[in-house]
């Protein structure tokens, strides 16, 4: 006998589950940077399920895994490199803006010299990747990555256009929050560390379980993104302004980092 194939979940199901876990975490007496990383077993992140890792990490030897993997050279990266908007023969659809911020240690002392990658949907919510293949219409003047190196005040800055939200089948109508990838390399790959910087405002960080996996509201909300009208250009861009803290009370929360 067949068995009966499995319901798919609703933005509804995704939402009470999301409220639910909200509530234990609350009752349970959960406080501000108890819980500051995302839960690596999160139901209502549906497509996790059968992938995230479910033991310890394994400790490996970090100058036998430097012998192969990426590094870079401070001189291959090109100041125009960070700008996303050039590159093309003409200039990408969307809201012309800039981020910017700084990368900081946990006594908020700022880390120069660090190489710091984006990568990004365009304005209509698609990436130029061969798995995103949703009827939005990719942009001839848009590739979506970029990258910089800190100054030595720790400043980044990028100019892209805003990301549009993209649907991504986790759920029954599921959406992502417009959101930018970050990833800030160290001295050595084993030390790279990636997150999501979000836009302030977002009507789907309520019903997002990436999001909301951070169970921590105040961490999440460290990964928002705020809009400063002296960043902002006239006539020409506006402006965001996220730091990320790499340790400490006031961590960035980024992928594969856990308390
Ligand atoms: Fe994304």
């Amino acid at each position: 006998m067949k068995a009966a194939p499995e319901r798919v979940a609703s933005q509804r199901d995704i939402t009470a589950e999301i409220a639910a876990l909200a509530a234990e975490y609350q009752r349970t007496g959960g406080v501000a940077g108890q819980e500051a990383q995302l839960r690596l077993d999160y139901p209502p992140y549906r497509s996790s399920a059968l992938r995230h890792p479910k033991h310890p990490l394994l400790s490996v030897d970090p100058a036998e895994v430097e012998r192969w993997a990426p590094c870079f050279g401070h001189q291959d990266v090109d100041p125009v490199d960070a700008d996303l908007t050039a590159g093309h023969p003409g200039e990408p659809i969307g809201e012309r803006i800039i981020v910017t911020g700084r990368v900081l240690d946990a006594a908020g002392r700022p880390v120069a010299g660090q190489l710091i990658e984006v990568w990004q949907a365009n304005a209509s919510g698609r990436y130029r990747h061969q798995l995103d293949q949703h009827p939005a219409p990719l942009d001839p003047n848009f590739t979506g990555a970029g990258r910089c190196l800190t100054g030595p005040d720790g400043t980044y800055r990028f100019l892209t256009v805003k990301p549009g939200p993209y649907p991504w089948r986790n759920h029954h109508n599921a959406w992502r929050p417009a959101h930018i990838h970050f990833s800030v390399f160290g001295t050595a790959f084993t030390q790279r560390l990636v997150t999501q910087m979000y836009f302030p405002g977002d009507p789907l960080f309520e019903l997002d379980p990436i999001f909301q996996s951070i169970i921590d509201p105040a961490a999440r909300q460290r990964l928002i993104a705020r809009y400063d009208h002296d960043l902002t250009e006239p006539e020409y861009a506006t402006g965001y302004r996220w730091d990320i803290v790499l340790s400490g009370r006031g961590r960035t929360w980024t992928e594969g980092q856990h308390d």
